[in-house]
């Protein structure tokens, strides 16, 4: 059946990052010394208001509202939409291909960053549809012009990840205006997993602005719920009402609804968590520019939970690197196999507690390339 569509043949459908409990069975690292720092996870577990609501939950023998009403409302309410205007899925990962089916179809063409976050493209190619690529600068920056100059009749879905993953670059609302301007016959797609960690309030309000644009947030990042699987996307009336007909019927479980619905009041959760990352952010980079010059650069300035790390040294590999931070007890993106367009001089870091931190300095330290 496959070879109808030769994407879905490929070996491996999705690269996954490692689990702690992997390394440390492998390497003989105590679980909680385990450095994990591929896959921009909340570092603090998850909010504790969640994590009450969902262990409490006892009505589950009932379907649940097949809709996820009681969230889309909190979340409406807390941006200043109407519920209408939104839909929840098993996080972004379950609305993106909604979002794909709903507005395009096969042959038509879907513009990306090259790198970008991989789900797009696999999607996209798993649809039948086709990637544009444009690449990052030589500095792993934003190439405007060709970005814009790209969307052509033919392109039907613009997505936008701000802060950009793998980079962490942030993106200003004034050239997300720019590209939804440009957009005249397009869906823009602005995932914005990763938001609060720039301390920004991101895109929301331009939804204030423009018709063709669609927000996308999570909570597997800031609110540390990964493992519940919540995602939303906040548009017009209009462009969710074929998303609501593309959504799985109950894909949307009463403990997930109930615990993203308890995060959403956990304010101070979420700002313990953002300043902490952000200082630890700004003391890993620090450290990086100061102690390893020569040897690694942070590409550019991060707002994300992650910051991308550039190998200067030519006899030294992500791929070795990878293994030799493996041995160390610290996981992290290498960025030729989790990326596409990367080669082998990137590594994506998360920014997680100061052990961590220090864990991931002192095995960046050690680590020499053979000569
Ligand atoms: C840019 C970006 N968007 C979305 C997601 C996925 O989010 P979710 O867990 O909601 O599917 C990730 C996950 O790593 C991501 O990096």
């Amino acid at each position: 059946m496959y070879k109808d569509n030769p994407a879905l043949g490929t070996k491996e459908a999705y690269v996954p990052g490692l689990t702690s409990e992997y390394v440390s069975k492998t390497y003989g690292i105590p679980i909680a010394d385990v450095a994990k720092l591929g896959s921009a996870e909340n570092p603090f577990g998850p909010s504790p208001m969640a994590t009450e609501v969902v262990m409490s939950a006892r009505k589950i023998e009932n379907y649940p509202d097949w809709t996820a009403g009681a969230l889309r409302e909190k979340i409406a309410s807390k941006y200043g939409y109407k519920p209408e205007q939104v839909i929840c899925g098993a996080g972004e990962t379950e609305i993106i291909p909604w979002i794909i089916r709903a507005y395009s179809s096969k042959g038509d063409k879907i513009l990306m960053y090259v790198p970008a976050f991989p789900i797009y493209h696999m999607v996209a190619e798993n649809e039948g549809r086709v990637p544009v690529f444009i690449g990052m600068g030589d500095d792993l920056d934003f190439k405007w012009d060709d970005y814009i100059a790209a969307i052509k009749d033919d392109v039907r879905i613009v997505f936008l990840t701000n802060p950009h993953s793998p980079t962490g670059r942030l993106i200003p609302n004034d050239q997300i205006r720019k590209v939804c301007r440009a957009a005249k016959n397009q869906l823009v797609v602005l995932d914005e997993a990763y938001i609060h960690f720039s301390k920004t309030n991101g895109g929301m309000e331009l939804l204030r602005e423009f018709d063709n644009l669609i927000v996308m947030r999570t909570f597997s990042k800031v609110y540390g719920l990964a493992g519940l699987r919540i995602g939303f996307g906040i548009s017009t009336p209009e462009i969710i009402t074929p998303l609501m007909h593309l959504k799985p019927t109950w894909n949307m479980g009463a403990l997930q609804t109930a615990g993203a619905v308890a995060a959403l009041d956990d304010d101070a959760y979420v700002k313990k968590t953002v300043d902490a990352i952000a200082e630890m952010r700004e003391y890993v980079v620090e450290q990086i520019g100061k102690t390893m010059q020569g040897r690694y650069t942070v590409v550019g300035q991060p707002s994300s939970n992650f910051f991308m790390l550039r190998i200067e040294d030519p006899a030294l590999d992500s791929t070795t690197l990878f293994n030799e931070l493996l041995k160390r007890g610290v996981i992290v993106k290498d960025g030729s196999v989790s990326f596409i367009g990367l080669g082998k001089r990137y590594m994506r870091i998360d920014v997680s507690l100061k052990k961590h931190m220090d864990r991931l300095l002192r095995a960046l330290s050690e680590i020499q390339p053979v000569r």
